[in-house]
């Protein structure tokens, strides 16, 4: 069902409660997400972006509930990705004419996808669509999500229309940020964040303060995930300037995999160890092959510290260590110290693997990491917990 966001902006998007992975299965989305589409009224209608694909026939019959097709003047894209692009072939087989205002990349990004040759309306920021008594500003954000990315603004109503920035992956019916359990809308914007704009912080930053830098009023962010920000909604822009910027709790994550719990009982030791020389410390402990990677990655982005385990297996380490370290290596995160660990019964190479690994990633390796044969003994877990100590005076804050 549409509803009206204020009396000329109506939603039009799709919540999809069903959905529990995003991005393939690369993406956990534990609370379902919503796909939001914005139509606009004044002397001339645009609608911005549309839904996923699968749900574009429902999303095409719904917006005829609400509008004749004809009746629409312009068709924003602010993002290419499939899951606000997919319902435009099903859109533009009833109004071919009608143009499209997307990016230089928007364009290419949207012809690689549906092979069209649609009327595309190439804008760059500070470029201004009159709606009649109000303006539609695009403003460039490349990379966030992808080069295509943009956002409008509308003029009049103070409304930044912020696409994939600002979002979270929950579906409910509860489509404003005062609306919502608080907690629950934290967790998914911080995950969204560190999963999906973690390696452009350094551009987040800077289109943040170039938005300030405009000056103008916003009474509300209409993301294309999640719920609308109308209660204080420059506090999530605050909170991304936090997460650009090097962000770290006092919190140190574990992660391991382990075959037969001694690298396991190498990770609980090392988490006593720290605690017990910094009491003051958040530590947590995720058994990787068990754990949701996605939260796992958003340990990870909140803590000043991380330490991965794995015992030695085929002179490497065990496929789901490899598979965090990989994800970890990708989103390339800032200023955050990194340690490794794991047991083994001859060879012995997992430690070297992971330390490398994490060079890789940009983790400032704290020493060359603690190796313990077979499952250790009471000297190996006393070796555990001054492993942890020594990690805890390494990173106390
Ligand atoms: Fe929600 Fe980058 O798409």
């Amino acid at each position: 069902m549409a509803f009206a966001v204020k009396e000329n902006i109506s939603w039009v998007g799709k919540v999809d409660w069903e959905l529990r992975s995003f991005h393939g299965k690369e993406y956990s989305t534990h609370r379902g997400s919503s796909y939001n589409s914005y139509l606009v009224r004044d002397t001339k209608t645009a609608l911005i972006d549309t839904v996923w694909g699968p749900f574009s026939r429902e999303f095409v019959a719904r917006l005829k509930r609400e509008i004749s097709l004809d009746e629409i003047d312009f068709v924003i894209a602010n993002h290419a990705e499939s899951d606000h692009s997919g319902a435009l072939p099903e859109l533009m087989r009833n109004i071919p004419e009608v143009p499209i205002y997307c990016t230089s990349n928007g364009v290419d990004s949207l012809k690689g996808h549906y092979h069209q040759d649609w009327n595309f309306q190439v804008v760059k920021t500070g470029d201004k669509l009159s709606l009649g008594s109000k303006e539609l500003i695009f403003i460039e954000a490349p990379m966030l999500h992808w080069p295509d990315s943009m956002m409008c603004y509308l003029t009049g109503d103070n409304v930044l229309f912020s696409n994939d920035a600002f979002g979270q992956h929950i579906a409910t019916e509860m489509m404003y940020n005062d609306l919502v359990d608080q907690a629950e809308l934290f967790q998914e914007a911080i995950k969204y964040y560190a999963n999906i704009l973690t390696p452009f912080s350094k551009l987040v930053d800077k289109k943040i303060k170039d938005v300030l830098a405009l000056n103008v009023p916003v009474d509300m962010i209409c993301p294309s995930h999640g719920v609308i920000w109308r209660d204080d909604p420059l506090q999530i822009v605050e909170k991304y300037v936090e997460w650009a910027n090097t962000y770290a709790e006092n919190q140190i994550t574990i992660a391991y995999d382990t075959m037969w719990n001694g690298t396991r009982r190498m990770a609980e030791a090392i988490a006593h160890g720290i605690k017990a020389a910094d009491p003051a410390v958040t530590v947590k402990l995720y058994n990787v092959a068990r754990s949701d990677k996605n939260d796992v990655i958003t340990e990870i982005f909140k803590s000043k510290a991380v330490l991965i385990g794995s015992p030695t297996v085929n002179k490497g380490i065990l496929s789901a260590a490899a598979a965090i370290l990989e994800e970890i290596k990708g989103l390339r995160f800032q200023n955050k110290k990194a340690a490794a660990f794991g047991c083994y019964g001859w060879s012995g190479e997992a430690i070297a693997v992971i330390s490398k690994r994490l060079k890789e990633g940009g983790f400032q390796v704290l020493n060359d990491g603690i190796m313990e044969k077979w499952n250790p003994n009471s000297e190996g877990i006393d070796n555990c917990i001054r492993f942890g100590n020594d990690v805890a005076l390494a990173t106390r804050q």
